[in-house]
């Protein structure tokens, strides 16, 4: 396959594309709840030096793979090892990657179609002046009616295989230019408005005063697999979009921007939702549901709530068709790579990935008691094992291929960061982030 002509057509948009699919269900629904299960503060503390430690500098090994070879991630990988005199076998690597995203994206378009359905919701003021009973069965109600959730499955899965028939300059930077900001200015509104409610201080004071008690082996993985999660790591995703980077940009610069606004809308919308969940005492171990649940007993007795949900569902909504683009762009590049027109192939990786989001629709109904692995249902499964476990072992290996096998002056080239950048990211990946990875993947596993 040879080299991709496509480029993103200014560094911002760059930025704007990583960051648009690292902002995503990670942030404003996995986030608060994972952090809900988990005991709070210490949580969060462990993410931000994951995100730091190990998702920044394997974020710039992914991107810059897809610099360097500017090509489907399969493609690329097969390229670089070529040149670097090893086995072309770390294609795999690429295959292994669209696996993940795969699974990823099957229950992201289900979820994402909850925040549809709730949105639909909010506008009609179908919460108003409901008990939380009643707005818990109705969250119950819905998980248990396949065909509403077959629906907005499907109009999430269409919204995002839409823009990425476009393609990357057409579709994506120009839906990005629009959303993003969008997307800050709604967040700080609801901030705003939750730091005028009794729930703000008891929020605050809860994320952010660590419990070091609640800290287990499993709470370090979790938050090592979402480290990865959030910033759209480890699936060669952010490989793909690497491939249409600029020449001229400086990769750390524009990764750390990423990560740093990744990391503010986490806090923003972790804010937010537990304002909410600590004004109405409710219990912020919630689950998958947290979001969806909460969030409508707490607006539904406020004045403007139903305006301020309506909003909040709207940012989910943006936020996640962005990063299902980004989740659906390595599996589309690499059909591609392999000769098929762009439209084909988004046709057929929507057709795979709608059939097994029916599987988890269905999780919640029909096949809630068909477990899996253990006790995991198919919904349970697809929302940990791919997170947990496919990302940082994707990730592993991703920064072994860029900080190891690649050679020095590609390596070099692609990072634009200098010599002594360059060095630092080199020693940082091989010393910090691969030995730490494999150590919370293996003490999480045994
Ligand atoms: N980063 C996205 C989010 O936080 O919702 C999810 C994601 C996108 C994960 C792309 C993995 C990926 F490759």
């Amino acid at each position: 396959m040879s080299e991709t002509l496509e480029r993103w057509s200014s560094r911002r948009a760059f930025i704007l594309a990583v960051t648009g699919a690292a902002v995503g269900l990670g942030n404003i629904w996995r986030f608060p709840y994972m952090t809900g299960e988990n005991g709070g503060a210490a949580f969060l503390l462990l993410y931000i030096a994951f995100v730091l430690l190990l998702g920044l500098p394997v974020m710039m090994a992914e991107i810059m793979i897809g610099r360097a070879g500017r090509r489907s991630p399969m493609h690329s990988l097969a390229y670089l090892a070529q040149q670097a005199k090893a086995t072309t076998h770390w294609r795999w690597l690429g295959a292994f990657g669209a696996m993940t995203v795969f699974f990823i994206l099957s229950f992201y378009s289900v979820v994402s179609g909850w925040s549809i359905e709730f949105l639909i919701e909010s506008i009609n003021g179908d919460f108003e002046g409901l008990s939380p009973d009643e707005i818990g069965a109705n969250f119950e109600g819905f998980l248990a009616d396949p065909l509403r959730m077959t629906f907005n499955h499907s109009l999430f899965l269409l919204l995002t295989m839409t823009v990425v028939a476009a393609g990357i300059s057409n579709g994506l930077e120009k839906l990005n230019n629009l959303l993003m900001p969008l997307l800050y200015l709604l967040l700080i509104a609801l901030v705003v408005y939750a730091a005028f409610h009794d729930g703000f201080v008891p929020a605050l004071r809860w994320l952010f005063s660590p419990d070091f008690d609640a800290v287990t082996p499993g709470v370090v993985l979790n938050a090592l697999g979402h480290a990865f999660f959030t910033l759209a790591v480890g699936a060669c995703a952010l490989m793909a979009y690497g491939a249409y980077m600029p020449d001229h940009q400086s990769l750390p610069k524009a990764a750390l921007a990423v990560a740093v606004l990744d990391v503010l809308v986490a806090l923003l919308a972790g804010i937010a939702i537990f304002s909410a969940v600590f004004a109405q005492g409710m219990d912020p171990a919630e689950g998958p549901g947290l979001m969806f649940v909460t969030l409508p007993i707490a607006f539904a007795n406020l004045p403007w709530g139903m305006l301020w949900l309506s909003i909040f569902f709207l940012l989910l909504l943006l936020a996640t068709w962005t990063s299902s683009i980004n989740l659906a762009e390595p599996m589309v590049a690499t059909l591609q790579g392999i000769g098929l027109r762009r439209g084909r192939a988004t046709a057929i990786v929507a057709v795979g990935v709608w059939l097994a989001g029916m599987l988890s629709v269905l999780s919640f109904s029909t096949m809630a008691d068909v477990h899996w692995l253990g006790e995991m249902n198919f919904f349970d499964l697809v929302t940990t094992i791919p997170t947990d476990i496919f990302l940082p072992l994707g990730g592993l290996l991703i920064a072994i291929f860029a900080a190891w096998v690649l050679p020095r002056e590609i390596a070099l080239r692609a990072l634009d960061a200098g010599p002594n950048g360059f060095r630092a990211w080199r020693a940082m990946v091989r010393y910090v982030s691969i030995p730490l990875t494999l150590l919370v993947l293996l003490s999480g596993l045994l």
